[in-house]
């Protein structure tokens, strides 16, 4: 009895071991998946990823919040109407020139990539000044709010 309690051990481990691999393994998986692409570079990105991430993004999503939320985050501090500052670019005419920044991303994709990537493109005749640190601060919701009024064709 004694003897093969002992030899059993090993078994033991081993199975404590996969357990851990196991959990690890799930928990990690679990994590990567809640937002597969806010921590992706946007190099790793292309159309199709982009439009799978933008279009649930934009289910019920509310216009109106996303204008409120502009002042929220400070976005009009930089981004203003009628007294251009030459800091960013305001945001009249966006939902229109967002379509043709970057083919083959639609509007929707490049404003996305715009707020979450900044670096991915700069905008000519401006520095990469636009903060970095949006993918943590703005939840899907309240993006999906942010986008769906910078497409409206009022947006400012
Ligand atoms: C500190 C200044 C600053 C703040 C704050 C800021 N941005 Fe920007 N943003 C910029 C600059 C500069 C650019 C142009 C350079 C570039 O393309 O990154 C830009 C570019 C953009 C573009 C692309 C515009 C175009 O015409 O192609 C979008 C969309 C945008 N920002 C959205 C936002 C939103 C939404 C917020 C708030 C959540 C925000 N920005 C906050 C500086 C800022």
């Amino acid at each position: 009895m004694k003897k093969s309690s002992a030899a059993r051990w090993p078994v033991y481990v081993a199975l404590f071991l996969l357990v851990a691999f196991a959990v690890i393994f799930v928990v990690e998986f679990i994590g990567a998946s809640e937002n597969p692409v806010r921590s992706e570079p946007a190099a790793n990105l292309s159309a199709d990823t982009y439009l799978d991430i933008v279009t649930p993004l934009l289910v019920d999503a509310d216009a109106q919040n996303g204008e409120t939320l502009l002042t929220t985050y400070e976005c009009v501090a930089c981004h203003r109407a009628g007294a251009e500052n030459g800091i960013a670019p305001a945001f009249v005419g966006i939902a229109e020139r967002a379509a043709t920044r970057r083919p083959p991303l639609t509007a929707a994709a490049y404003i996305y990539e715009s707020i979450l990537h900044p670096t991915a493109y700069i905008v000519e005749d401006f520095s990469g000044a636009m903060p970095q640190n949006y993918p943590e601060r703005l939840s899907d919701r309240e993006l999906g709010d942010i986008i769906a009024y910078l497409l409206t064709p009022d947006a400012h």
